[in-house]
């Protein structure tokens, strides 16, 4: 079985189309909760965020932990 993992479900919103913004605008990911509503009703697509803004990955194959957005962010 394979899987990818590319958006915030709950906001249908890719995370290509995320990362790209918040690398754009400076933004961290309590920022693009804010802004873009992800990460605000499940919760699921915080860890991806976070690794994505750290390693420029859109996409994944594995699944992470779930973390809060009150988790430390990633440096952007
Ligand atoms: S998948 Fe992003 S908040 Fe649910």
């Amino acid at each position: 079985m394979t899987i990818n993992i590319d958006r915030c479900y709950c906001e249908q919103k890719t995370f290509a189309y995320l990362i790209e913004l918040a690398r754009r605008e400076k933004l961290n990911v309590r920022d693009l909760a804010g802004r873009e509503g992800c990460g605000t009703h499940c919760g699921w697509c915080i860890a991806y965020l976070r690794r994505g803004l750290r390693t420029g990955e859109t996409a994944f194959d594995y699944l992470l932990p779930k973390e809060g957005l009150d988790s430390e962010d990633a440096a952007v």
